[in-house]
């Protein structure tokens, strides 16, 4: 980055785009602008954000607008726009709805910050970080989508809750898209280095894949008036931190493909490295070959998704 303190711009003050902010501010990752269309709610949220800045001993600045042109020098974008679902409805329901806003979010970002590194949150989310890819026309490093971050958490949380273990010893890791199909790997999880099928039953493991996969909708159906914030948020600002400070971390993103995995010129969710640069590389793990068919059966309905899109 260029300059000592990052800009970042999150678009969308939703439950998702205003606990980012939130959350960015609280680690001091660098200066907060909320962009909505909504008068006075960036304002409003951002103020309130900053008036706690005494209480938690944090020097980021939170500003909201509702003017676009302030995405000027943003080192990220991260788009949150458009609606979440309501229960019974899969990420797909909001293909169109949500394409048109976000569109217009991806135009902003072209005409105001062309050098921005996007992170995509609207879903359904690999389809909508293809969308940001076509629309800014940016090189396809500096575009990726947040999903496998969560989805991955929401396996570490089940893991350690089935072990009653701390959570930070539990690594695993979800591949795919973030919908129905995504990918939990079972092979790559571990305890402090030991592997998940040593401690926990096959039977057991299922069903824990199976609540990993189900984690949005069951959170969507306790709350009913809209989807999870605590842990997106939490996904995105570790992705905003390892670009922020080049920690080059090995994150699941949905990231362009050119063949990785037999996947190519679809933005699905593979393990990638993340820094200054964006998608810095692509890491290509063996997979099991049940894992790599669901990967690519993965990759087609983000394929069929944009085709939709187009057509
Ligand atoms: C989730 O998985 C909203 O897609 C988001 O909770």
């Amino acid at each position: 980055m260029a300059r000592m303190r990052a800009k970042i711009t999150v678009a969308g003050v939703g439950f998702v785009g205003a606990t980012v902010a939130l959350r960015i501010a609280e680690k001091s990752l660098g200066n907060v602008v909320l962009h909505d269309i909504a008068p006075g709610m960036p304002q409003g949220k951002a103020l309130d954000i900053m008036e706690s800045a005494c209480l938690e001993g944090f020097d980021s600045q939170v500003t909201g607008t509702n003017d676009p042109a302030d995405y000027r020098d943003s080192d990220i974008v991260v788009i949150t726009s458009g609606v979440a679902r309501k229960p019974g409805m899969s990420r797909d329901d909001l293909l169109k709805t949500n394409a048109s806003v976000v569109g217009e979010v991806a135009a902003n970002v072209r005409k105001y910050a062309p050098k921005a590194i996007v992170i995509v949150v609207s879903n359904p989310l690999d389809a909508m970080t293809g969308l940001v890819a076509e629309k800014t026309g940016f090189p396809k490093k500096r575009v990726m989508g947040m999903g496998g971050v969560l989805d991955s958490a929401r396996f570490r949380c089940f893991l350690a809750m089935e072990l009653g273990i701390l959570h930070q010893d539990v690594q695993a890791m979800v591949l795919g898209g973030h919908g129905d199909d995504m990918v939990p790997l079972v092979r790559y999880s571990t305890v402090s280095g030991i592997a998940v099928e040593e401690l926990i039953s096959k039977e057991r493991l299922d069903a824990i894949v199976e609540r990993t996969r189900n984690g949005g909708a069951e959170i969507v159906g306790l709350l009913k008036t809209g989807s999870a914030y605590y842990a997106p948020s939490s996904a995105v600002t570790q992705m905003v931190q390892s670009i922020v400070c080049d920690e080059k971390r090995i994150l699941p993103c949905a990231a362009w493909c050119t063949g990785q995995y037999g996947i190519r010129d679809v933005f699905v969710g593979v393990p990638c490295k993340l820094g200054r640069e964006g998608v810095e590389q692509i890491i290509e793990l063996e997979l099991a070959p049940d894992d790599l068919k669901k990967l690519q059966a993965s990759a087609r309905h983000v394929r069929e998704s944009m085709e939709k899109l187009a057509g």
